[in-house]
């Protein structure tokens, strides 16, 4: 039988939500009311959404009938137990904690096993996981491999952890736990090799720490393995990520990503001990220990999507839409983080702009402009997001991208399309753009409300 190059969408559209067209003058005034941070602009303002790809799917048929099934009941719901099912399937851990979303999880988490003195290694800490590391008193350490760190580097597996770094911090820190996020969102949406998670288990097993896995993207992640590295080709992806979880001791999720949830999460966990404390904060916080932080509808989609979510027709669209807008902003000489990753397109924000240096926030300017002449919204991952330090002083980022993260099932290759004539069309008045100035932010997480002025 002919095998066909072009990969399409491997669905049908069931409704949908208009887009209400926006001039470059209202953005404009628009951008002024939102003190130039998108997430302060109202959505209905935005025409292609690429801000985030947590909790902005598009849910399937099966999932909106599994809504009409959810048990709402208090305690022990038939909604609980096909969630608890749906994830042992996939995550074989001995207790299931479901919470509202993947950062209270890492609350109740870090609550229980970080404090000052402590230092919790990640190959790269997201966000929330920072901040909520930090808040216990634990310092937040990022190992990356140093191929990480290169946006043009090529090497495959771009989210592993570096394993020698890992070894002399856990000779030398008070380490109570491990982290590995799958994949590297900070980093890129880099995906992590079985082989560097194996490694990084017999650091942790040599140590006597548990690692505990940030899967918001496993299936991604899994679909990556099974893609580049040797002897996964042909290899289910359920049994590609039960081996991912037989590596670890457990879980935090967010179900808002590769789950096709819109909203949900969990902690799971093997330790009774632990799982006995964590259970106990999550009555304080979330709720009685069957729903969590949870309706017993988003359980059903939770439990749904993370079916959907592992079929392979599925992913192969996913990874290569992903592809096409990055190779498309790399053939028109736009610096991107490559190879590309799984959920999202990284723009080097400071190679794009070497005007602006990373104190006036390229990555900021960048995602400003796009929304500007677009009416594209993405978020920056550089000094705005990491550049605060806890004791209040600021420095540059690591690296200043640009994220255009791309929700699930949500736009066509037309919206695809379109951002690629916008992105090129900033491309070409770049050496314009100037950088911007920060006039109010909160103490912590300042990237979701501060203010900024042009420079
Ligand atoms: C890698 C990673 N970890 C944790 C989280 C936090 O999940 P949530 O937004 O559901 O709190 C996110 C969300 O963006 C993420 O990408």
């Amino acid at each position: 039988m002919h095998a066909f190059q072009t990969i399409i969408e491997p669905f049908r559209i069931h409704s949908v939500e208009p887009i209400r067209m926006t001039t470059r003058e209202e953005r404009e005034q628009e951008l002024g009311r939102a003190g130039y941070n998108l997430f302060s602009v109202p959505g209905p303002r935005v025409l292609v959404d690429l801000l985030t790809d947590s909790g902005t799917g598009a849910m399937s048929s099966e999932q909106w009938a599994g809504l009409q099934r959810g048990d709402e009941s208090y305690a022990g719901a038939a909604s609980w137990f096909r969630f608890r099912d749906a994830v042992k399937e996939l995550f074989p851990f001995e207790h299931v904690i479901p919470t509202h979303q993947g950062r209270a999880a890492e609350k109740i988490i870090f609550s229980v096993l970080g404090a000052p003195g402590k230092a919790i290694p990640n190959n790269t800490h997201f966000d929330t996981t920072r901040a909520n590391v930090e808040f216990s008193g634990a310092e937040a350490l990022d190992l990356p491999v140093p191929e990480a760190l290169v946006p043009s580097s090529r090497h495959p597996f771009k989210g592993n952890m570096d394993v020698d770094a890992l070894r002399r911090v856990l000779a030398e820190r008070d380490v109570p736990v491990v982290f590995m996020t799958l994949t590297n969102n900070s980093g890129g949406g880099q995906p992590v090799s079985m082989e560097n998670l194996r490694a990084v288990r017999e650091a942790c097993d040599a140590a006597g720490v548990p690692l505990l896995l940030d899967a918001c993207r496993f299936a991604e992640n899994a679909w990556f393995v099974k893609l580049r590295e040797d002897g996964y080709a042909d290899t289910p992806l359920p049994e590609i990520v039960r081996e991912t979880a037989s590596l670890a001791d457990g879980m935090t999720m967010s179900a808002k990503k590769d789950p096709l949830g819109n909203i949900g999460g969990w902690l799971a966990l093997d330790d009774d001990g632990l799982a006995e404390q964590c259970r106990n904060l999550l009555i304080l916080t979330e709720g009685f220990p069957t729903y969590g932080g949870m309706a017993g509808r988003d359980m059903e989609a939770v439990a749904q999507g993370l079916r959907e979510a592992v079929d392979e027709d599925y992913l192969r669209y996913r990874i290569r839409s992903t592809e096409y807008l990055g190779e498309a902003l790399d053939r028109a000489g736009i610096p991107v983080v490559l190879p590309v990753g799984g959920h999202a397109v990284y723009i080097d924000a400071r190679a794009f702009l070497p005007q602006i240096p990373p104190l006036e926030y390229p990555g900021q300017a960048l995602a400003v402009a796009l929304y500007r002449e677009g009416g594209i919204r993405c978020s920056e991952i550089g000094t705005v997001m990491f550049g605060l330090q806890p004791d209040g002083s600021e420095q540059p980022a690591a690296m200043d991208l640009v994220r255009l993260a791309i929700p699930r099932r949500t736009y066509t290759q037309s919206h695809v399309d379109y951002v690629i004539e916008v992105c090129r069309f900033v491309a070409e008045h770049a050496a314009e753009l100037r950088g911007l100035r920060i006039v109010e932010q909160p103490p912590v997480l300042r990237h979701f409300t501060a203010r900024f002025e042009p420079l």
